[in-house]
């Protein structure tokens, strides 16, 4: 899984190669290289970890003035990642950096390579000694690339320099996203526009199985059998404050802090000046005649897909099913007769989804995606979109998209209710505030953050109900960046098996914003508290007591809006003094594009 970006122009291509690469760090950051070309051959500068990384070894670099080159930033599939394992691979004149899973790897390998020993562990270098065994015979490249795609099984965005050419870079893609940025002089190629968005704004699409011929100042794309396609341009405005972290010490947090004039946002794009929502006729149409509602995610988009099942079953009594992407791909339940699906992902590109998602179009399905990217395959494959206009994330850790996707599935709901579509312009509204008010405090989360989670290897959230849903993020939040095992539970659950874990010490935090469930609530704390559990109950109550800490909600409903607030910045400040890398934990990449 990678990011990979391409130039060919007028300018010295290595620079312009580190600086996307650093934009594309959210699909994955372990090691990263580049491959130049100038008229003296091609030089790969590779390095283990951030592209940044690449800088010093290219100052001492003699090919540093070429004006043509590829680069990725990987996130090893195949492979530990060091060195040898970074892209760009390369076989004789053909040098390659590749997104996505070849799955005949081997099988190739045996067919085509029976006695060759390769020199990585990744399913990359297969593709560069295929593209030279295919070149014999004076055969030219793009009938190779051809042949190439005819034996490829899997995902792949290749970026393709060829030692003989090289004026001409070479994009191959199926399954995997792949962008040609056309700029005076110059075009470039990504897996993403952010790669190329400080030098064009005007992309082209390449579609799966098509390949793509790009020189300096002209670009060709064809399908497969190698017949020439036309291809519309399209134009994508970036507000640069979006990619940058301003006063902020890192992107998390300035992203946290976003989160009230994101909802906002929302309100303005989804409600009109009497407060009423304004959603696709289509959409609502749709769902108010499905039998159910099938969501669909992964990760923190998940756990904001329970929330919205809550939403959807509490608002307009729908039923739901909450399906993690990765699992409902492969093992899919007998589908209800007239369902609608919902994809809920902020990239729009996770590969899991999108596997679900060709999956049911097949069978007929209609589909509603809910992204924060409008130049993403979920968006461009799903029947219809709602953004939830969040505005660029950039660290890895999700936290202004989860709480507007949990906006977009409360304004969602209540479209289907006509009693709660008048109320919930102005629920929204007071929750944003809350959330302001929330962010305001955030010196008392750092002291928290410190007391309760120094030096500890595990932790627990509890909560009932909508607050149960909400501990889910809460727990994930921890886990991510700060990388202590929290677990977030069903506070009636506990007792049936995971407070045997709790000891001396261990700090618990109870999420409590339900009437209905507050006295049990109280009971649950009890329980852990007399088991040795540090309790510090998140309550929408008011209260003195030095484990409580008071947050406000507006409507019980969109709590989770609000309780999730100190529990970012619990997991933000506990990363701090740690020392772990917030916007960029290990192991971890923003958009995971393999299944
Ligand atoms: C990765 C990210 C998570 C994210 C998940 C789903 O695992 O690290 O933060 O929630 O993918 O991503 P999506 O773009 O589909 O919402």
């Amino acid at each position: 899984m990678c990011g990979i970006v391409g130039y060919v122009g007028d300018k010295e291509a290595a620079p312009i190669l580190v600086a996307g690469l650093c934009n594309l760090q959210y699909r994955g950051y372990d090691s990263a290289g580049v491959a130049l070309c100038s008229a003296d051959g091609v030089r790969t500068l590779k390095c283990v970890g951030s592209p940044e990384n690449l800088i010093p070894k290219l100052a001492s670099c003699a090919v540093c003035s070429a004006l043509c080159g590829v680069g990725t930033t990987r996130w090893a599939t195949h492979g530990k990642p060091d060195v040898v394992n970074a892209h760009p691979h390369s076989c004789g004149r053909f040098h390659v950096v590749h997104n996505g899973i070849i799955e005949n790897e081997k099988a190739l390998k045996e067919e085509y390579f029976p006695n060759t020993e390769f020199l990585s562990q990744t399913d990359t270098e297969v593709i560069a000694r295929l593209l030279q065994k295919f070149c014999e015979n004076n055969t030219s490249i793009c009938e190779a690339i051809q042949r190439l795609v005819g034996v490829l099984r899997g995902s792949y965005a290749l970026g393709i320099v060829d030692g003989e050419r090289p004026d001409v870079l070479y994009a191959v893609k199926n399954k995997s996203p792949l962008l040609i940025g056309c700029g005076e002089g110059f075009n470039m190629l990504g897996s993403d526009t952010v790669a190329m968005i400080s030098h064009t704004d005007k992309f082209y699409e390449i579609c799966d199985r098509e390949y793509a011929v790009i020189t300096a100042d002209d670009f060709k794309i064809y399908s497969s059998n190698g017949k020439e396609v036309r291809r519309e341009a399209f134009v994508v405005a970036c507000d640069i404050s979006d990619c940058t972290k301003g006063d902020y010490a890192h992107f998390m947090l300035k992203e946290i802090e976003e989160q009230p004039r994101v909802i906002r946002q929302i309100l303005s794009c989804y409600c009109d000046e009497t407060g009423k929502v304004n959603i696709d006729n289509e959409i609502i149409g749709k769902l108010t005649h499905s039998d159910r509602i099938y969501i669909i995610a992964s990760g923190t988009s998940y756990n904001a897909g329970l929330v919205g099942k809550y939403y959807f079953e509490k608002i307009c009594s729908k039923p739901v099913d909450v399906c993690m992407a990765g699992e409902f791909a492969y093992n899919m339940p007998p589908i209800s007769q007239s369902p609608v699906f919902i994809f809920v992902s902020q990239s729009g590109e996770t590969a899991d989804c999108i596997s679900v998602l060709s999956k049911i179009k097949e069978l007929g399905f209609a589909s509603v995606a809910i992204t924060n990217c409008e130049v993403s395959t979920i968006f461009r494959e799903a029947d219809h979109t709602l953004l939830i206009h969040a505005g660029r994330e950039i660290a890895v850790a999700s936290t202004k998209s989860y709480t507007a996707q949990v906006a977009v599935f409360a304004l969602l709901a209540s479209a289907l209710n006509e009693k709660y579509s008048k109320l919930i312009a102005k629920d929204l509204s007071l929750a944003a505030d809350a959330m302001e008010k929330a962010c305001s405090r955030k010196e008392e989360y750092r002291e928290v953050a410190h007391e309760y989670l120094l030096n500890q290897q595990s932790c627990f959230y509890i909560g009932r109900g909508i607050d149960y849903y909400a501990c889910l993020e809460a727990a994930l939040k921890l886990k991510e960046i700060a990388y202590i095992h929290t677990g977030g539970y069903a506070a009636s659950e506990l007792k049936h098996g995971s407070i045997a874990l709790i000891e001396q010490g261990t700090p618990v935090f109870a999420l409590s914003t339900q009437k209905i469930t507050s006295l049990h609530m109280l009971s649950n704390i009890e329980e852990v508290k007399a088991r040795g559990g540090k309790v510090l109950c998140i309550s929408s109550c008011q209260s003195d007591d030095e484990d409580c800490l008071s947050i406000e909600c507006a409507a019980e409903l969109l709590s989770p809006l609000v309780s999730v607030i100190p529990a970012q910045y619990f997991a933000y400040y506990a990363a701090l003094e740690r020392g772990c890398d917030i916007d960029r934990p290990r192991n971890l990449a923003k958009a995971v594009t393999v299944e």
